[in-house]
């Protein structure tokens, strides 16, 4: 009886302690939404983009090196590669530090070769952000839609082969950050797009579960991760030029240098997720709790918005 009773007032207990730790948290983020925690520094950390020969990657590279981190720049192709380099060189602020490395990350061989040459000759990379795969405007409209194995390759396996490389380190030396890009198509299915969206889904599985795995490793509670939803249709590049939006005209574009912007403070504020534009985290997560036939309409809606002229 007396045990009953005190396991009574232990769940009792717990559940106080519950309740008073979601309305805290639910607090302190309507308290950040207002108020953004402070930006950490970057200078002197090492960062690697895998994916930094154009668009969003290519101005992370830039912005990051303006901070004053030194950037490792990986990418299939070399002369773009080189041209990421060349600017962050040329920049009149931060490390001017960049080093290139050409590497197919969808070759689990190459990225280990790359990664040990990367350890050797720059150092330890403390800041991991992958832009691979995410799908342009272009690659969203293209027909037929790309190979299976090619975008699983891309876009999810060489996340798996670029932490083996560089996870291991960061554990050692307790401190990381991970910065995974994933785009719309990982916020609701598109159609005629079932593997990208798999893969796209597949990145914030990935996130998800690490974070999880990080979390129960006590020890390893000071490397964050931040998982980035980019919507390729607002942001312009010269990719997205020849396609003609309905949608941005009522949203506004955002360019890849404003979208890596947000992305490096999102970051610098140990978000675990964000999205570009801001809203759309929100919006994704409404369309989830909706009913079927709810979110069905309001993604008809946002279809018919798209014109691809
Ligand atoms: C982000 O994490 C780092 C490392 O754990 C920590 O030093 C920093 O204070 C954190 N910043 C914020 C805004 O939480």
């Amino acid at each position: 009886m007396l045990l009953r009773l005190y396991s009574f007032l232990v769940l009792c207990w717990d559940l106080v302690y519950v309740i008073v730790g979601c309305l805290w948290a639910i607090f302190e983020s309507f308290f950040q939404f207002i108020k953004p925690p402070k930006e950490k520094p970057v200078d002197g950390e090492i960062v690697l983009i895998a994916g930094a020969g154009r668009g969003i990657g290519k101005e992370l590279a830039i912005q990051f090196a303006a901070l004053g981190a030194k950037v490792v720049c990986w990418d299939i192709n070399e002369e773009a590669n080189k041209c990421t380099v060349k600017e962050i060189a040329n920049l009149e602020v931060g490390s001017r530090q960049a080093y290139a490395y050409t590497c197919d990350v969808a070759d689990r061989e190459q990225v280990m070769k790359t990664g040990a040459l990367v350890r050797k000759e720059v150092g330890d990379v403390t800041i991991l952000v992958h832009c691979c795969g995410v799908p342009s405007p272009r690659s969203l409209v293209s027909k037929p839609a790309p190979e299976i194995r090619k975008t699983m390759d891309v876009s999810i396996m060489s996340h798996f082969w670029i932490l083996e490389v560089f996870l291991p380190r960061m554990l050692e030396l307790n401190s990381g950050h991970i910065v995974a890009l994933t785009s719309v198509a990982g916020l609701s299915g598109i159609k005629d797009q079932v593997p990208l969206c798999a893969s796209q889904f597949a990145v914030q599985g990935l996130v998800e579960a690490l974070s999880e795995e990080l979390r129960a490793t006590k020890a390893s509670n000071d490397i964050h991760l931040t998982l980035v939803h980019i919507y390729p249709f607002i942001v312009s590049s010269d990719l997205a030029r020849d396609i003609r939006l309905r949608i941005p005209s009522y949203f506004g574009t955002i360019d890849p240098r404003d979208a890596a912007q947000q992305i490096i403070s999102g970051m610098r504020r140990n978000y675990s997720e964000i999205s570009v534009p801001g809203y759309l985290l929100y919006f994704g997560n409404i369309l989830r709790i909706l009913p079927r036939k709810a979110s069905v309409m309001l993604r008809e809606l946002l279809d018919a918005g798209v014109d691809f002229g």
